[in-house]
């Protein structure tokens, strides 16, 4: 600010006097070149300091590298990042050696971008960066495996007295007491409100949206520092039934939408609210893009009929399976576009393709659900395999991975 100042100045003096104009140039010359140099300087022992914290390699965010283009590369040093039984919160869901799975390749893969590494997860230097904030995962089962996967992975870096969870309602909250540091969950698969919005019996046969309304959820994260939102599968179906009027009142208007539209309308609700709410110089926004299912071995030419069995990834390059529809990718791409336009900055996790080739990330049949799954049950994993969730550790640490990058380097 100041050295500037002092171009000005110099330069407007120099259009007195000739003589003393090419002084003013050579002044001014001197103290670009200055300027130049001390940034150079600046920028190069940044990049000295933060490789030796290990928060990012010189590379690792170059503008032109995109993180989500890549492969998956077998690598059993580096991953797991965290072990299955030393993950205290861990979902049962998610817990596949536990419920007895017994080939581990799904925890070995690394993400490898084309062009670049990926920093090393790095979990005192998170916590560090969350000291005093909160993080808060917003949306459905997949970004709260998500949300525990984070958990799994700070947790290393956290004395156990020094460690707390609690859950009111649709919000879970983990604290690094140390830290002061929050990392919580909140359930709202649809973003906006449902009569999905139930954090434990939500399963109904009809879905109903208030395709207007999000407050009753959004407060809950207005003040938060990091915002992580999801929400794809839940609006799976041809139609949507929307509710002009709220749930408690008997005089709401319903009526069929295709779904589409009303995914558009919700996403609009809710950038909206971003809009007036978040303060965009605090708050760092993230959207993960769909989250791939694998409930039909055709899709891949495999010999079984889901993803039960299944025990390596998918090799073949740009595999984009049957269950995301790049159409709602783009309403997504659509309003994150808009946002940006008027400031809101939201980096989209786009998560989709590389999760596509992991076929066998997911749980299958070795996961409890509310219940322990019957003998007859797991006989037929065809209709009981979930093909829809992810083993832990597995493919949402990667995410998490992607958005540590982010959080260092937006
Ligand atoms: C992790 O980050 C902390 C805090 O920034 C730093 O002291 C430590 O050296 C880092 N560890 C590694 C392995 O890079
Ligand atoms: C890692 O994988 C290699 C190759 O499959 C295997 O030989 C080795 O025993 C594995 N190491 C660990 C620690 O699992
Ligand atoms: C602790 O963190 C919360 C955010 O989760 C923040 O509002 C509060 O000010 C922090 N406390 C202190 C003492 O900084
Ligand atoms: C739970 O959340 C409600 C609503 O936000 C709040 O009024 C209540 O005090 C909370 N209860 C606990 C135990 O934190
Ligand atoms: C955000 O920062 C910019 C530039 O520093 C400033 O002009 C703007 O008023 C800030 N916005 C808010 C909401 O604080
Ligand atoms: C993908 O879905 C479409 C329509 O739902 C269907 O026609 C097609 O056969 C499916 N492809 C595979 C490989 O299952
Ligand atoms: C996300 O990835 C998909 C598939 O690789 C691509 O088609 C899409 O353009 C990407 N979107 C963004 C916003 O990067």
């Amino acid at each position: 600010m100041v050295k500037k100042n002092v171009i000005v100045s110099s330069a407007t003096w120099g259009i007195r006097n000739g003589f003393q104009s090419i002084i003013a140039l050579l002044v001014a010359t001197i103290i670009v070149g200055v300027v130049y140099l001390t940034q150079n300087g600046r920028q190069l022992l940044e990049e000295l300091v933060a490789a030796t914290k290990g928060t990012y390699s010189k590379d690792s965010m170059n503008s032109r590298c995109n993180l989500f283009s890549g492969k998956w590369v077998f690598d059993n040093k580096s991953h797991p990042l965290y072990k299955e039984k030393e993950c205290t919160y861990m979902s049962d869901q998610l817990a596949c050696e536990k419920f007895g799975r017994k080939d581990f390749g799904y925890r070995n893969w690394r993400w490898q971008p084309h062009h670049c590494d990926l920093p090393r997860f790095n979990a005192t230097a998170l916590l560090e960066r969350l000291r005093n904030k909160r993080l808060v995962f917003v949306g459905d089962s997949l970004n709260r495996g998500q949300w525990v996967s984070m958990i799994c992975l700070l947790e290393s870096a956290v004395l156990p007295q020094f460690k707390s969870m609690h859950t009111n309602g649709s919000l879970s909250t983990f604290k690094a007491i140390e830290y002061n540091a929050s990392i919580e969950f909140y359930w709202a698969p649809l973003l906006v409100e449902s009569n999905s919005d139930n954090p434990v019996s939500h399963r109904l046969p009809d879905r109903i949206v208030r395709v207007q309304a999000i407050e009753k959820h959004a407060r809950h994260w207005t003040d938060a520092d990091i915002l992580v939102f999801n929400s794809y599968l839940w609006w799976k179906r041809k139609q949507m039934k929307v509710l002009w009027g709220s749930f408690e009142s008997s005089d709401g208007i319903y009526k069929e939408v295709e779904m589409l539209r009303v995914y558009e309308m919700a996403l609009k609700t809710w950038s909206e609210w971003l809009e007036v709410h978040v303060n965009p110089n605090k708050t760092q926004l993230f959207f993960v893009s769909m989250s791939p299912t694998h409930q039909r071995a055709e899709e891949w030419g495999g010999n079984g009929e889901n993803c039960y069995s299944e025990t390596k990834p998918i090799l073949e390059e740009g595999y984009w399976g049957n269950g995301s529809e790049p159409k709602m990718m783009r309403v997504v791409e659509k309003v994150l576009g808009e946002l940006r336009t008027i400031g809101v900055n939201i980096e989209m996790l786009n998560i989709t393709q590389l999760s596509e080739y992991r076929k066998e990330g997911h749980p299958s049949i070795y996961r409890k659900q509310w219940e322990p799954l019957t003998q007859e049950e797991l006989s037929n994993p065809s209709s009981y395999a979930d093909c829809i969730h992810w083993c832990l550790p597995g493919v949402p640490d990667v995410w998490n991975e992607l958005l540590y990058a982010y959080i260092f380097n937006q």
